[in-house]
């Protein structure tokens, strides 16, 4: 709610920072835990709203987590040790808590109801309920069973072999899940590798996964031990500084403690193909997952074209690179990236929308847009951010590139998986 004032910045973006822990693995942190036996705690924790919409949801099914500040306990109770939940559960924004979690509820022996805000209420769940109901378990929902409001009955599952019609590492975890209660081994097929952290954390939990090729199998009824985990800092939080750092030419900008899973650094590779000056270092693991530093400094860029593999690889930074691709000698096409339509809201919509009233050369097309760029300065005034994080944030760096200030209504989205976004963005942009 309420408008927030984003005075126009015109300089560079210079500092270091360590941006908050990682959403994906904040979610399968806590999932993962909660069915595991004994007691797990998770360090630099996202506190942002959908990690801790997963938090309430486990505690109505029974499971005690303690929370101080990003330091999260978990008490699991093993595979089946959820609570029927007395109350339906609020899911409010966050996809990947409901697909997930879909994937747990399908094989705990009880009914469940879901449901979440405007936003998820419209965004499809067929994508996962489809494979679960191969595996046994029962769905109903509004429109066929396609959206939340839903109901879940879960029961004895069968293994499947599914192949991902759509590259999302969601419905690749939620039959993941959902296979640790069956009595086989599951295989998911997935055409493009997409983020793998399900199965990297399944590994530090003690479960046995394999992968071979694009096909990953899970034996069923393997019993998740506790552990001790640590987070490392969101690469798509940090993809917008170091976008902002790659557009200004006097910008020397250093993000520590950075998650470098390979699965998730395509803002990186592409950057440097638009040409920028970018280098990252690996500095330990953390369990199965690479952490290190990104150095950006400013320059200048060219437009390149976005698509196939790419996609599943900067699937959330797309708002942030359609505002840089904009200031980038030539024109970029980014395509096969249709699913955008069907995130917090449409985000190939939102983006064209605001950038061209930016006053961007920018198209949309059915699966992607294109953008003929130039260095030059963007319009301030009124935007929206259509209660998406991402957009919200996309609007507040492109202030870098106004005249004038810009409006952004309804910014307290940007909570969602950045709660410090506005303490960074003055500490990095100071004019
Ligand atoms: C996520 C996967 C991606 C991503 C989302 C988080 C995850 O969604 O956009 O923000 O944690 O698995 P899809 O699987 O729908 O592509």
């Amino acid at each position: 709610m309420g408008t927030m004032t984003i005075s126009k910045r015109t300089k560079a973006v210079t500092g270091t920072i360590a941006v908050p822990g990682d959403k994906s693995m904040s979610h399968r942190a806590i999932m993962l835990a909660a069915i595991s036996n004994g007691k797990s705690t998770i360090d630099n924790f996202l506190t942002g709203e959908d990690c801790l919409t997963t938090i309430v949801a486990f505690e109505a099914m029974g499971i005690k987590i303690e929370r101080n500040e990003s330091k999260v306990t978990v008490h699991g109770k093993g595979l089946y040790g959820l609570d029927e939940s007395m109350q339906p559960i609020n899911l409010g924004n966050s996809g990947t808590t409901t697909r997930l979690l879909l994937g747990i509820l399908a094989g705990t022996p009880h009914h469940y109801c879901l449901y979440g805000d405007e936003s998820l209420s419209v965004r499809p769940m067929d994508r996962v309920t489809i494979p679960l109901t191969k595996m046994g378990a029962a769905f109903d929902g509004n429109q066929h069973g396609r959206l939340l409001p839903m109901s879940v009955r879960g029961d004895n599952l069968q293994p499947i072999e599914y192949t991902l019609p759509i590259n999302s590492a969601q419905i690749k975890s939620s039959i993941l899940l959902a296979g640790l209660f069956t009595k086989g081994i599951t295989k998911v097929i997935e055409p493009v590798p997409t983020r793998d952290h399900t199965e990297r954390m399944f590994t530090a939990f003690g479960v046995d996964i394999s992968r071979q090729g694009n096909t990953i199998s899970l034996k069923g009824q393997q019993q998740l031990t506790a552990t001790n985990l640590e987070v490392p800092g969101d690469i798509s939080s940090a993809a917008f500084f170091i976008c902002a750092a790659a557009l200004k030419s006097e910008s020397d900008l250093i993000i520590k403690d950075v998650g470098l899973n390979p699965t998730r650094t395509g803002i990186i590779d592409v950057l440097q193909r638009m040409g920028a000056n970018i280098q990252t270092s690996i500095t330990r693991y953390i369990g199965d997952e690479p952490i290190g530093e990104v150095f950006v400094k400013g320059g200048q860029l060219t437009g390149i074209t976005i698509s196939g593999n790419d996609i599943p690889r900067v699937i959330d930074e797309i708002p942030i690179i359609a505002l840089i691709a904009s200031q980038a000698n030539g024109k970029t096409v980014i395509k096969h990236a249709e699913d955008l339509r069907y995130k917090e809201t449409d985000r190939i919509q939102a983006v064209v929308d605001t950038l061209r009233n930016m006053g961007v050369d920018i198209k949309g097309t059915e699966d992607g847009m294109v953008i003929n760029g130039k260095p030059s300065k963007l319009k301030g005034g009124e935007y929206h951010s259509y209660k998406d994080h991402r957009i919200g944030m996309m609007i507040a760096i492109a202030s870098l590139l106004t005249n004038e200030d810009i409006n952004l209504h309804e910014p307290d989205c940007i909570s969602i998986s950045y709660p410090s976004f506005f303490n960074h963005f003055d500490q990095l942009l100071e004019d």
